[in-house]
Parts: C-alpha cells; sequence; structure tokens
C-alpha cells in the first residue's frame, strides 16, 4: 500500500455524525460492494462526466477538474489491472473509488461529491450498466435469429407433424416451425430496445431527493454520457426502478420463449421422437447407462429461466411498499439484475451455437407426418369444396377415420370406394388432395404453412422487416 493509499478504509465519508464504530457484522450485512462493484466502468464514467460539469459551471476550480479526471482514469486502470483493494467498511463501488480518488489527489478529489447524492449517483450507474447489456442481449438475439434463418431456408422443404395439445394435428413445414421462434425472438428485440428507452434517462442532479442548490447543467451531463433526455422529477429520480423491472420482465417473456423451445429441441431428440439429434457437444453421458445421451443444455436453459422469473418477482416485492423516495431496500436490485443480465446472455450465446449444430433426422419427420390421420382436415376441405357445408363434411371425416381406426389403416390407405362409403362427393382426385405437399401447399395464406409463404417470410425477415 502506497502512502497516498493509506488505510483510508477506517475513515467513513460520512463518519462526521457518529461517535460510535460501526459494528462488524452490520458493516458486512449493509455492504454492496460484493456485487456492485461491477458497476466501477459506469462510476468512473458518471464521476467524470459530473467533474467536467461542476468545472464549466464554476462550482470546483478548473484546476481541480483535471486532476479529479487524470485520478479517476488511474484509479479505473488500477482496477482493470485487478490492483485495487475493494474494502467493505467503504460499502459500496461509489465511496470505495471516492475514498481512493480524495486519498490520491487530496483536497480535489474531496470536491468531487459536491452537487451531487449516492441516490442519484447510483441510479446513473444503473442506467448505464443497463444500457450496454441491452444492446448486447438484442446482438445475441440478431445472432440467434440469424441462425434460425439459416436453418429454415436449409431445411425449406423438411416436412414435420404440426401440434395441437401435443397430438398430431396437420403437417407443416419444419421451417415454418422455425419460423415462429423467429416471431418470438423479434417481439424480444422490440421489447428490449423498448425498454432501452425508459432506460435510457439521465438521473444526475436529482441529488439526495430534492434537486441540488448549486448551479448545475443536468443537460451537459447528459450529453456528456450520451443520454437523450434528463429525468423530470427529483424523488422520481432516485426511486424510480421501472425501466430495471421492464428488462426484468422483457427477459422473464424471452426467456419462456428459450424455455419452449428447450422444451421442443429435448422432446424432439428423445429416441420417441428421433426428429433431431444435437450436437454431442452439447450433451453430456450418463455414469452408469452407457447408451445415454442427455441433453443437458436445453434442460438446464428450461431450469434457468426459473431464476430469471424469481429475479423479476424478487424486485417488484422489494419496490411494492416503499415510500418515496429512496430507501435502502432498493440496494436489493442489483443482485437480481445482474444474475439476469448473466444468465440471459448465457443462455442465448449457448442457444445460438445448439441452433446452428443440431442436425434434422428428415425421414423420421415426414413418417410422422403421415400418421396420426393428419391430413384429415384437408379431407373435410375437399368435400367443401365439392359442394358439403364444413359441418358435414366434419362428420363424414370422421366416419371415415373411425373405420381406418377399427380397420388398422391409414386414411391414405382408403380405396375410392371405401371413400364413397362415406360420402357420395369423393371422387379420383381425393388421392392427390390429401398428400403432405398437397395439404401444406395448400395453405397458402399469408401467415400459412405452404413453401411459398414461408419462403417470403424468410426472405423478408432477411431484411430485417
Ligand atoms: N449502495 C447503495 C445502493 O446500491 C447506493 C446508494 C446509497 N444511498 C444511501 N442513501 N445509502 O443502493
Amino acid at each position: 500500500m502506497t502512502t497516498e493509499e493509506t488505510d483510508v478504509s477506517q475513515d467513513k465519508l460520512w463518519g462526521g455524525r457518529f461517535t460510535q464504530p460501526t459494528d462488524k457484522f452490520v458493516e458486512e450485512f449493509t455492504a454492496s460492494i460484493g456485487f456492485d462493484k461491477r458497476l466501477y466502468h459506469q462510476d468512473i464514467r458518471g464521476s467524470i462526466a459530473h467533474a467536467r460539469m461542476l468545472g464549466k459551471q464554476g462550482i470546483i476550480p478548473i484546476a481541480d477538474v483535471e486532476t479529479i479526471v487524470h485520478g479517476l482514469q488511474q484509479i479505473l486502470q488500477q482496477i482493470e489491472a485487478g490492483e485495487f483493494d475493494f474494502s467493505i467498511s467503504l460499502e459500496d463501488i461509489h465511496m470505495n473509488i471516492e475514498a481512493r480518488l480524495s486519498a490520491k489527489i487530496g483536497e480535489a478529489g474531496k470536491r468531487l461529491h459536491t452537487g451531487r447524492s449516492r441516490n442519484d449517483q447510483v441510479a446513473l450507474d444503473i442506467r448505464l450498466y443497463l444500457r450496454d447489456e441491452i444492446v448486447e442481449i438484442v446482438t445475441f438475439l440478431d445472432l440467434l435469429i440469424d441462425a434460425l434463418l439459416n436453418k429454415a431456408e436449409v431445411n425449406l422443404d423438411v416436412v414435420m407433424p404440426g401440434y395441437t395439445h401435443l397430438q398430431t394435428a396437420q403437417p407443416i413445414l419444419f421451417s415454418h416451425h422455425l419460423m415462429a421462434y423467429v416471431e418470438m425472438f423479434k417481439r424480444d428485440i422490440a421489447r428490449m430496445e423498448d425498454c432501452l428507452k425508459r432506460v435510457n434517462v439521465m438521473p444526475l442532479g436529482a441529488g439526495a431527493l430534492a434537486g441540488t442548490t448549486f448551479p448545475i447543467d443536468r443537460l451537459y451531463v447528459a450529453e456528456q454520457l450520451g443520454f437523450p433526455a434528463i429525468t423530470r422529477n427529483s424523488l422520481d429520480s432516485v426511486s424510480d426502478r421501472d425501466f430495471a423491472l421492464e428488462f426484468l420482465a422483457a427477459s422473464s417473456i424471452l426467456m419462456m420463449h428459450l424455455s419452449r423451445f428447450s422444451e421442443e429441441l429435448i422432446l424432439w431428440s428423445t429416441s420417441e421422437y428421433k426428429f433431431i439429434e444435437l450436437s454431442d457437444s452439447f450433451c453430456t453421458g450418463s455414469s452408469i447407462m452407457p447408451q445415454k445421451k442427455n441433453p443437458d443444455v436445453p434442460e438446464l436453459v428450461r431450469g434457468k429461466t426459473g431464476r430469471v422469473y424469481g429475479n423479476l418477482m424478487a424486485l417488484l416485492t422489494v419496490m411494492k411498499s416503499l415510500p418515496l423516495a429512496y430507501n435502502k431496500d432498493m440496494q436489493e436490485d442489483k443482485e437480481p439484475l445482474f444474475d439476469t443480465i448473466d444468465n440471459v446472455k448465457g443462455c442465448l450465446k449457448i442457444f445460438v451455437d445448439m441452433i446452428r449444430e443440431f442436425q434434422v433426422c428428415e425421414l423420421n419427420m415426414r413418417r410422422a407426418a403421415s400418421q396420426g390421420f393428419s391430413t384429415a382436415t384437408d379431407v373435410a376441405d375437399y368435400l367443401v369444396r365439392k359442394g358439403l357445408p364444413f359441418r358435414d363434411a366434419h362428420e363424414a371425416v370422421g366416419n371415415a377415420v373411425k373405420y381406418c381406426v377399427e380397420n388398422e389403416m391409414d386414411i391414405t390407405e382408403l380405396s375410392l370406394t371405401e371413400w364413397q362409403l362415406f360420402s357420395p362427393y369423393f371422387d379420383n382426385d381425393i388421392f392427390a388432395a390429401i398428400t403432405i405437399e398437397a395439404s401444406i401447399n395448400a395453405r397458402n395464406v399469408p401467415g400459412g404453412t405452404a413453401r411459398e409463404m414461408v419462403l417470403s417470410e424468410i426472405l423478408r425477415c432477411r431484411e430485417g422487416s
């Protein structure tokens, strides 16, 4: 420890009014440095902008500004080099940095906190932090969408059974199924970007809660930090965590999408389905059953969805009865936020590679698509086109299916004579109407599973619309 860094940790920055030292356990209990140290970069950026504004406004001497900025830059380097000792007795990242600055540069350092409080400072730091993380999450979502578009394009003509109630419903293109997830992830991007608008507002200048007596220039701080707007009410500035809640809610919905997708990948890779083969690098074996290849990665993504929902509930509950303005409870905002960011990014990153690398078992999907009377609706639609009302057509086909079940056959195996047992409208063209391809391509409405429609959706999404 150099002389300039003589034990600042004993000297509380708020020690003035106190006669007794803080209890050791209370100190540990109240400290946030263990987790808020990851805000160091944002804290230093914010302090530099604040110092420059104080200098410009003549609130602190101009000469002090460069000393402060230089000192802060050195502290930044020290932290990044792993040479900064964080102290629990200095409670949080804000006081750790400020105390070190004063120890380094003396008087000038002690002027930095003029016209500012940790309450507006922490709000600023979280907003700066979240802003960058949201941009990164959107980048991951873009990559995931890209991987899905590639997968859909390569497998454009692969057919699979579409399900409702997890019962075979109608044949669809596998690419159409993948494109459903593209829609979900596009909405996730829109939600993240919308939330970013509320994150991207500059709160500094609220002081502890009521504003400050100094002639500060809030817009100048905002401009230096790239914020398009400033908060409009000092009480709200320090007590608002809506932006964090919105992020946690958007993250929860995103995780719900990843979890549903995971569930499908897990089902599809069972020996019962065998629609896909996950790459070995995304699975593990069993220590007892030699035949096992377990889909650990999608299972963990599905599992981690629980903690992300939990983080949303945690912060909503922390906030629900807080009187205005800042309360120490709000220090509990950081861990749910950080945990969510880490997990969402981790899950997205691993999902991109998993999507790129899984193999499609085309023949198994096709076999499954031809079972379970998947084209029964097409038979009913056929009869409607011949003039039968839909309800009557539905009943006729229901009878045909019953006949097939009793005789252990598929509707594609019925002869024309057999078809005609159920309706006189059946003719030779029934056979071409109920192939899987005919069934799929007949659904040629916008948003439908016909090849032409799916292809045009892939192209539209590629163009970024
Ligand atoms: N560590 C605190 C937090 O994360 C910073 C704000 C502290 N403000 C206060 N008045 N004690 O919320």
